[in-house]
């Protein structure tokens, strides 16, 4: 999961994705990043910690870090929050499979549209929304998750 800072969105989709495989039973690895470096070591924005903390999800003890080019090898599937993110990470990859990695998030739940989920951290009524987005989109994701966590 990346976006920007890696303090407000990536967080709360790390959160949710794996609180959702938890659930199934499904054991993969998820992780989050930012494209950006101003806040690595931090931990998520307070807004994400409550939100995520209203839906029963613990994401206070994750800490920022930057999008590195090792994630390619080591991910099956890169979800880019926005589509400056994207940009960001497809000029990072180098070689088809790994570009291929890369998808914007809310293609889970809007294929044939190239949305974003808004960068909520000028906008503090933006964070419920932002978790009803990445919500819906992470149902979806699950639901295509083979049980050997495979994609
Ligand atoms: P995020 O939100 O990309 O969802 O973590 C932001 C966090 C910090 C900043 C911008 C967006 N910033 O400008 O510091």
């Amino acid at each position: 999961m990346v976006c920007l800072g890696n303090i407000c969105r990536s967080p709360l989709a790390q959160g949710i994705l794996e609180d959702l495989a938890k659930k199934r039973g499904l054991s993969i690895k998820v992780d989050s990043a930012g494209t950006g470096s101003w806040h690595i070591g931090s931990s998520p924005d307070q807004r994400s910690i409550e939100v995520a903390k209203n839906h029963n999800i613990d994401i206070s003890t994750q800490k920022a870090r930057q999008f590195n080019t090792k994630d390619f090898k080591y991910f099956d599937k890169i979800y880019v929050m926005d589509t400056m993110n994207y940009s960001n990470i497809i000029r990072l990859c180098s070689n088809k499979i790994e570009c291929e990695k890369v998808e914007l998030i809310l293609k889970a739940t809007d294929p044939e549209e190239r949305l974003s989920v808004p960068d909520p951290y000028y906008d503090n009524d933006g964070f419920e929304n932002v978790y009803k987005l990445l919500k819906s989109a992470c149902d979806e994701i699950i639901k295509k998750t083979p049980t050997n966590g495979k994609r």
